[in-house]
């Protein structure tokens, strides 16, 4: 273990006063690093930037049970503190018990304190704010590396639910476009990959080629007239669409390329049973040609969402993300063709985590019975 970095709350104090003295600053950061991520290398790096001496505070095991549950952390403290400490940016550590770092922010008064970009500095705990106020640091919030998260990286090893539902998920599928993604579904089913049946095609598009593969496949599919708004669908339609998803008797609904808004007369039928696939890294890049929105903003990477439906446009909770990256010579074509990569892996492999979750709760429900 790099013993030498590991510190106690009253060495960093005498650092940072050594460090003041020579007009330098100390960066401090805390959190519990429990399987390390790019998107905390790249958070660390960024942190370190901002001054001479980076120390992290990483919470204790008792306290990521604390914060995270019973089967937090994976890794133990001392191990988190040593992975943590072989980074270049990283210029000590410290492990403290509390679930949060108030108590060490008082000790140590570093003179930059720094938090990712999931908080605002309103959105600080009270305390840990009233500490860094009394000490006078300096509050910088960092943007966060899209798709990297402990959470992301647990659910990808766990690869979704192992127990394959009894029967197969029936799903209604919606879309505008080409179907790549309908494709991509039916690929899953043919090679085991996805126990479901797709049981209903429905477009907004009279000609969309979504509806040719499915006829192809034997699957009933249908135009719906989504009335005169080009960006809009009609009462009338989500009320039609409701009712043909309804008689099909869906489990799930499954948005792949459908580029009109549904409602609540869908919505609120269907809750947590629709998933839509987005070509973006979401939050960022909501609404329509996300890709080029990321080409535009000169992102280094792009990406594919799968997430509920809500109300509120690509905004429901996430299922599942993956991230591309932007090339120098990438036009809207080569990128859009790159996300298609990704989104074709994860949207069946995210109907799966859904839906078996769903069916393996309607299984357990029957048995009670
Ligand atoms: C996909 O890239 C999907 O992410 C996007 O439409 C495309 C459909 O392609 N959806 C949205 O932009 C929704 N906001 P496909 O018809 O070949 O599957």
């Amino acid at each position: 273990m790099e013993e030498s970095r590991l510190f106690s709350a009253e060495e960093l104090a005498q650092i940072r006063e050594d460090l003041d003295r020579e007009g330098k600053k100390l960066v401090f950061t805390n959190g519990c690093f429990d399987l390390l991520h790019v998107g905390h290398t790249r958070y660390l790096s960024d942190a370190a930037r901002l001054g001479d001496f980076l120390a992290i505070g990483v919470n204790s095991d008792a306290s990521v049970r604390s914060l995270k549950g019973p089967l937090r952390p994976i890794n133990m403290e001392n191990d988190r503190a040593e992975v943590l400490c072989s980074l270049r940016s990283v210029s000590a550590a410290c492990i403290f018990g509390e679930p949060r770092a108030t108590n060490l922010i008082r000790a140590i008064k570093p003179h930059i304190y720094v938090k990712g970009g999931d908080y605002t500095v309103d959105s600080l705990d009270l305390d840990e704010r009233a500490a860094l106020d009394e000490v006078g640091a300096e509050v910088k919030i960092l943007p966060l590396a899209p798709a990297r998260s402990t959470s992301l990286t647990l659910k990808r090893l766990q690869g979704g639910p192992t127990r394959i539902p009894r029967r197969p998920i029936r799903l209604g599928v919606l879309g505008s476009g080409t179907g790549s993604n309908f494709q991509a579904i039916l690929d899953a089913i043919d090679n085991q990959r996805l126990h479901a049946k797709v049981e209903l095609v429905l477009s907004d598009m009279p000609d969309a080629d979504i509806l040719k593969i499915a006829k192809r496949h034997g699957i009933p599919a249908s135009h719906v007239d989504p009335g005169e708004n080009p960006s809009r669908l009609a009462d009338h339609a989500q009320e039609e669409i409701r009712g043909r998803l309804l008689v099909a008797g869906v489990d799930l609904v499954i948005l792949a390329g459908f580029m009109r808004v549904i409602k609540s007369p869908i919505i609120s039928v269907f809750k947590n049973r629709i998933l839509n696939i987005h070509p973006s890294l979401l939050p960022r890049h909501r609404g329509r040609a996300a890709w080029k929105q990321a080409l535009d903003a000169g992102d280094k990477e792009a990406g594919a969402t799968v997430h509920h439906v809500i109300e509120a446009i690509d905004a429901g909770e996430i299922v599942s993300q993956q991230a591309v990256p932007v090339l120098e010579d990438d036009t809207p074509e080569t990128l859009l063709e790159r996300i298609h990569t990704v989104e074709h892996v994860i949207l069946p492999s995210a109907i799966a985590e859904v839906g078996y979750a769903l069916l393996a709760t309607e299984e357990a429900e029957s048995s009670k019975l």
